[in-house]
């Protein structure tokens, strides 16, 4: 199914509610689902090429309605390389969005932290990332848009407006470079220490191919690591998924006056 056909889909079913930015929801971080108002949930079964609940913390929907006044789609659960090894999984889903009209995507993680100075609980704002998975969403797009260009891929115009909204409430953002591996295995210590050389502040399994492909569409975009353990290394405790949803689940609250904050200061742009 086209993307404008699965647009016409969900807009029968919101009855035509407009969407002005899409939001990606990372591991153990769907609760946010419930700061829609006027929410309508579309199931991603019911959208051919949105992806199958895979991953446990995801929640397989896409919820249209309006926080903080902006309209969102907002994408309970995303697919990830490492489910299948296709590195453009989410392709429709964005291109759907586009579709929907949308001209901006939040992307949100879970992460490992670099920086003792950002410990399991916090956020930090991404202002740039690094692509060390080796692959692409875009391999095998013919055509020159395929050589997209990502300076000031994380939109500088929306990094102000989340610095601003943290601001407005009082909760530390710092900010830094996020690293894509592939996964599912959490990175070696020799692996974290390579990634500390080359700039990485977080690492995960995610957002990256998203924000690629983002870009490749014409949306802006904006992204917010939610840090749920130290990386390999730099801890005494093993890392486990278990922890990441324990640790989403713990950091909730201020993820999502977070994201709210800055939905407040996108609204006045
Ligand atoms: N590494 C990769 N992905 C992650 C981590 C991590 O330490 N924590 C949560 N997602």
């Amino acid at each position: 199914m086209s993307a404008e056909a699965l647009a016409k889909l969900i807009n029968e079913r919101t009855n035509d509610k407009p969407v002005d930015m899409g939001l990606i929801l990372g591991s153990g971080l769907s609760g946010l689902v419930d700061l829609i108002k006027d929410a309508v949930a579309v199931p991603y079964d019911d959208l051919p090429g949105f992806p199958h609940a895979g991953v446990s913390g995801h929640n397989p929907n896409l919820v249209i309605g309006t926080i903080e006044g902006v309209n969102v789609a907002v994408f309970g659960g995303r697919s990830h390389y490492y489910e299948h090894g296709k590195a453009d999984a989410m392709r429709v889903p964005l291109e759907t969005l586009k579709a929907l009209g949308a001209s901006a995507v939040c992307v949100t993680n879970s992460s490992g932290s670099l920086r003792e100075d950002i410990p399991p609980g916090w956020q930090m704002l991404i202002t740039d990332h690094i692509n060390l998975s080796g692959t692409s969403p875009l391999i095998g797009e013919p055509g020159d848009a395929r050589f997209v260009d990502m300076v000031d891929a994380y939109d500088p115009e929306l990094i102000a407006a989340a610095r601003r909204g943290a601001e407005d409430i009082g909760v530390p953002l710092p900010e830094g470079v996020y690293t894509w591996l592939s996964g599912p295995a959490f990175e070696t210590p020799a692996e974290i220490r390579m990634l500390k050389t080359m700039g990485t502040d977080t690492v995960g399994m995610s957002t990256v191919p998203e924000v690629i492909l983002a870009r490749f569409l014409g949306m802006k975009a904006v992204g917010f690591s939610n840090v749920t353990n130290m990386a390999a290394g730099m801890s005494a405790t093993a890392i486990t998924h278990k922890q990441t949803k324990e640790w989403a689940a713990k950091s909730a609250d201020q993820f999502q006056a977070l994201i709210k904050a800055f939905l407040k200061q996108y609204k006045q742009l």
